[in-house]
């Protein structure tokens, strides 16, 4: 089974013309990153987005969050299908679950730090994100990168002037309202492909420009186009991965489950706006 990561290219999204290249990076889950760094040099984007889930941040010991929190947040964001709500039992039987943060080392902190020298880095929240430590923040601090927790900023790429912000999992539509009343090019991080589909899509707020999604690992297995298996999102679940408009939504770069990867290949998406 070949492995390696595949380079999605879109051209053209959105109704402006900027003339910049965006990397977008989701779901390293600390995985290994080696293959990356050398993609990215290739590609030389102008920024790159972390759409979230690229450290594991959920320790029950540490964070005032916990799983069933986290949970209830995001089923909180509309109403979960019986497919859904069937997915979640099984997802707890074949997922890994991840790691508590002591127990593994943070090797996506050097993927974050050698990434940085590529690109200005935009980092969002998601839902292995549950916080972050004191060393964290001083950690991105020192690389230049900017965390967008429920939060934007005016980033200058490549000589124009964009607004990008990250919407986390521990979710703020209040701070997205504002955000989308903004002007100017906006660009929304957003993990969870459902926050956008069932919560801001269409709504007078929606003005911004791209989306980026990731959070679904692309359906484990895909048969013809079709996701069979998302984790914690349900079973032949369309629009897993790809374009939808302004939303492109990542199959991420790693494998964090017990099955392998079928007819869905990590990428590295690469989008000209
Ligand atoms: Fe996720």
């Amino acid at each position: 089974m070949n492995d390696r990561i595949v380079v999605t290219h879109y051209k053209s999204i959105g109704s402006k013309r900027i003339g910049i290249r965006l990397a977008l990076i989701s779901d390293l889950h600390n995985c290994v990153w080696d293959e990356l760094i050398p993609l990215l040099k290739e590609e030389k984007p102008d920024a790159i987005l972390c759409a979230g889930d690229i450290l594991e941040r959920h320790d029950e010991n540490i964070s005032e969050w916990t799983e069933e929190k986290i949970e209830k947040v995001i089923s909180s964001v509309g109403k979960a299908t019986l497919s859904e709500k069937i997915m979640y039992v099984l997802d707890k039987l074949v997922g890994r679950g991840g790691k508590a943060t002591d127990e593994i080392e943070d090797i996506a902190k050097e993927f974050l730090q050698e990434a940085s020298k590529v690109a200005p880095l935009f980092y969002s929240v998601g839902n292995h994100e549950w916080y972050f430590l004191e060393e964290d923040y001083e950690f991105f601090h020192t690389c230049g990168i900017t965390l967008l927790d429920n939060e934007d900023c005016e980033a200058i790429i490549a000589g124009h002037s964009l607004r990008i912000g990250g919407l986390s999992t521990r979710y703020n539509f209040d701070w997205l309202k504002d955000f989308g009343e903004k002007t100017g090019y906006k660009i929304l991080l957003c993990h969870h492909p459902e926050y956008y589909r069932k919560v801001i899509c269409n709504k007078n707020y929606d003005t911004f420009d791209l989306i980026v999604s990731g959070h679904y690992h692309g359906g484990q297995c895909r048969i013809f186009g079709r996701a069979v298996y998302v984790p914690r999102t349900g079973l032949f679940v369309k629009g897993a991965v790809g374009q939808f408009g302004r939303h492109i939504i990542s199959a991420g770069v790693a494998n964090t489950t017990r099955f392998p990867r079928l007819g869905n290949p990590r990428e590295l998406v690469m989008i000209e706006i």
